[in-house]
């Protein structure tokens, strides 16, 4: 496998504190490679020294075949750094920032002037194209920012928390963007606070808190690491949830646990038959269920397993961007498989519907969510 950066044992210090403390990185040439943090795990330190902006204190790293200390010119030149706070002139125009950058990048005036119209239109720029960028609100900024890091069409690009500061609709392009240059072969040092961000870009993904990894694979691996799919169960009154619990727990069914707060009961399944196991347990305790599900957690959850403490914000952009959870509606009540045991409890009107549910099968409140949860 071919590199564009091999990092082992690097270190930062800050007074006594080591804020990067013995990263070991590799990044294969032509994949998205996120480091995922949350704010203060070492990000911004590390593509900083990455980028010849900062000297480790000990490590090694090569980026494109250069050594990082020894070859720093050769590193500059072929890199293209998207700085975490806007670094664009705001006296001139956008358009003659990425002009200018392209001239210093030694393209023709007529190149440079080409690849300033292509940039501002990709990145949604043209309107105010001719405004001096401090008149930019901070989500143009960004933008402005990103795409002067690609005047030079770099190989290897750093993007250090690239969406902070950009709504949805932005931050979407911005995505389209970067797997644009991906499919043309470029290579990508992402760090982001957003799994969402992560898991729509990345090929692998670092998982880092405090200056070091603590977790790292493709964002599959990460979820199943962490633990593969989770089975919810909702009863209607919050008064069964230990019967629930008790009626799992009875079939040696593993760590049930009680959500009081969100009234339900999460388990992790560990194969087909320990589905299968729940649901013939639970139709046979007969507690009304007001929902039951399975779900694979997303990547915020497994950040939460890794790190023990939630994703922050980011507080660096103007806009704080706050990722929507979108989380799953909670299903009907499935009927028990094999023969029809009717359930001492409530029992639908017209009997117990189908397995897998038909269209239209449930009343307005019991109707499966569009689109439908995965059932087996
Ligand atoms: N120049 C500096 N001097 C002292 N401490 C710093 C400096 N730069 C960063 N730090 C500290 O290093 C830690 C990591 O910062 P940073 O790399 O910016 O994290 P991230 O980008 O993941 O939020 C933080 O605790 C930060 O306060
Ligand atoms: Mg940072």
């Amino acid at each position: 496998m071919t590199a564009s950066i091999r990092v082992e044992g690097l270190v930062k210090r800050f007074g006594t504190t080591n804020v990067v403390n013995g990263l070991d990185l590799t990044v294969p040439t032509g994949k998205v490679l996120a480091l995922l943090g949350s704010n203060g795990a070492g990000k911004t330190t590390t593509v900083r020294m990455l980028s010849t902006l900062l000297r480790p204190d000990a490590g090694h790293a090569t980026i494109n075949g250069y050594d990082l200390v020894k070859q720093a010119k050769q590193v500059r030149r072929s890199i293209g750094l998207t700085g975490q706070y806007a670094s664009v002139d705001a006296e001139i125009s956008g358009r003659d920032n990425l002009y200018l950058i392209g001239r210093l990048l030694n393209l023709s005036r007529g190149q440079a002037k080409a690849r300033a119209s292509d940039l501002l239109e990709q990145f949604a720029l043209t309107d105010v194209a001719s405004k001096q960028a401090r008149h930019y609100s901070g989500g143009m900024r960004r933008r402005l920012d990103l795409a002067a890091s690609l005047v030079g069409e770099p190989e290897l690009i750093y993007l250090d928390e690239p969406t902070t500061g950009l709504d949805p609709q932005r931050r979407n392009d911005l995505w389209d963007v970067v797997r644009d240059r991906v499919t043309q072969g470029a290579t990508v040092l992402l760090t982001t606070q957003y799994m969402e961000e992560a898991e729509a870009l990345a090929d692998l993904v670092v998982v880092m808190d405090k200056g070091r990894t603590i977790a790292s694979g493709t964002p599959s691996e990460l979820k199943t690491k962490v633990g593969g799919e989770v089975l919810r169960i909702r009863p209607e009154r919050p008064a069964d949830l230990v019967a629930v619990t008790r009626a799992l727990q009875s079939a040696r069914l593993r760590s049930p646990k009680v959500d009081a707060e969100q009234g339900m009961v999460t388990m992790p399944i560990h194969g087909e038959g320990e589905l299968t196991m729940a649901v013939h347990v639970l139709a046979a305790c007969g507690v009304p269920l007001k929902g039951i599900d399975t779900y694979v957690p997303d990547l915020d959850e497994v950040f939460l397993t890794l790190t023990n403490k939630p994703v922050e914000n980011g507080d660096d952009g103007d806009v704080t961007m706050v990722m929507p959870r979108v989380e799953p509606a909670l299903a009907p009540p499935p009927p028990p498989p094999g023969p029809r045991i009717p359930p001492p409890g409530r029992l639908p009107v017209g009997g117990w519907p189908q397995f897998p549910p038909q269209h239209g099968q449930f009343p307005p409140q019991h109707r499966p969510p569009h689109p439908p949860p995965r059932w087996r």
